[in-house]
C-alpha cells in the first residue's frame, strides 16, 4: 500500500515541473545567497574535494553552472526527467553525467565513488522519510573521507503537516534530526548551522546547512584493528587452552587439576 509520503513526494515533484521559480532563481540576487564569497554556503562549499561531485535535486542546473569548470566529473540527479533533460541541453560536456532517480535513493551511483555531494534549496521540501533514506545513501556513495554539504529544513513546527502548510514550503525536519541520523549512518559533522530563511528576513531559523564527512580509511582500519585485536586475543586464549589440555603437557596439567580438585 502506498504511504502518505509517496503521494506527497509525487505532489512535490509535480509542483516543480514548471513555474517562474527556475528563471527567477537564476537572478544575481538569488544566486548570491549561495555563491557570494561571504555566504556560509560558499564557505562550506570550498571545503569539498570536487574530483567527483554529485548534485542532488539539481533543477535546471543553476548551481552546476557556477562550478562546472572546477569539477572533475559532475553527476546531476533529479526526480524530474524534464529537469534532467534541461540540464542535458545546458551542459554538453563529457564530464557531466545525468540521472533521473526515484526521489528516495541513489541506486544508480556506485558505492564509495563520490568525493563530494551537495544539495541546495530542494531538501528543505523533502519528506522526513526521504531525508533519512538520502542520508543513508550519502554515507554509501561517498568515498572514505568524502564530504556532503546539505541544505535542508529546520522546521519542527508541524510534524503532521506537509511542505504545503508552511509559507516557505519548509517540510518537517530539523538540524537535530540530521545530527542523529548522520551519526547512525557513520557520518560525522564537520560544521553545521541553522539559518534564517529567506536570508535577511524575519528571525525564523527554519533552514539548516550541514557539512558531513564519511569516516576515512584510517578510521575504518582503526575500527577493524580493534576488532582484529579482540579476535586474535580470543584465538590465543583458545590455542593456549587447547595446548594445555593436549599431549604430554596436557596429561600433566590434567593430573594437577584432578589432584587439586580431589584435595578440595
Ligand atoms: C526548488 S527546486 C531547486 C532546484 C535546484 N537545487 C536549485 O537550487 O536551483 C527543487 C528541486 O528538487 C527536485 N526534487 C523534488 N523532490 C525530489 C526528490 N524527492 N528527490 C530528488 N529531487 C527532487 C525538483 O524536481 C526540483 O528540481
Amino acid at each position: 500500500m502506498p504511504l502518505a509520503s509517496d503521494k506527497i513526494r509525487n505532489q512535490l515533484a509535480a509542483d516543480h515541473v514548471s513555474g517562474p521559480y527556475y528563471e527567477e532563481a537564476e537572478s544575481t540576487e538569488l544566486l548570491r545567497i549561495f555563491w557570494d564569497s561571504a555566504s556560509i554556503f560558499r564557505q562550506l562549499f570550498e571545503k569539498l574535494d570536487l574530483t567527483v561531485t554529485l548534485e542532488l535535486a539539481c533543477g535546471h542546473g543553476r548551481h552546476s553552472a557556477q562550478m562546472l569548470d572546477r569539477v572533475g566529473k559532475l553527476i546531476l540527479v533529479d526526480i524530474l526527467p524534464s529537469n534532467i533533460e534541461r540540464c542535458r541541453e545546458r551542459f554538453q560536456s563529457p564530464r557531466v553525467h545525468f540521472v533521473v532517480n526515484n526521489g528516495r535513493d541513489l541506486a544508480a551511483i556506485e558505492t564509495s565513488s563520490v568525493t563530494a555531494l551537495f544539495s541546495y534549496d530542494a531538501m528543505v521540501h523533502f519528506e522526513a522519510i526521504d531525508m533519512i533514506s538520502y542520508i543513508e545513501e550519502v554515507a554509501r556513495v561517498l568515498v572514505p573521507a568524502g564530504r556532503a554539504l546539505l541544505h535542508y529544513s529546520n522546521n519542527e513546527a508541524n510534524p503532521e503537516g506537509t511542505y504545503l502548510d508552511d509559507p516557505s514550503w519548509r517540510n518537517f525536519f530539523s538540524e537535530k534530526m540530521m545530527r542523529h541520523f548522520a551519526s547512525r549512518f557513520g557520518l560525522s559533522i564537520v560544521e553545521s548551522h541553522t539559518i534564517i530563511w529567506p536570508p535577511g528576513g524575519a528571525d525564523r531559523k527554519i533552514d539548516a546547512v550541514t557539512l558531513l564527512e564519511k569516516s576515512s580509511v584510517c578510521e575504518a582500519i582503526e575500527v577493524r584493528k580493534g576488532w582484529l585485536t579482540k579476535l586474535l586475543r580470543e584465538s590465543i586464549i583458545r590455542r593456549t587452552a587447547r595446548l594445555l589440555f593436549r599431549g604430554r603437557v596436557g596429561s600433566a596439567v590434567r593430573g594437577i587439576v584432578r589432584k587439586r580438585l580431589g584435595s578440595l
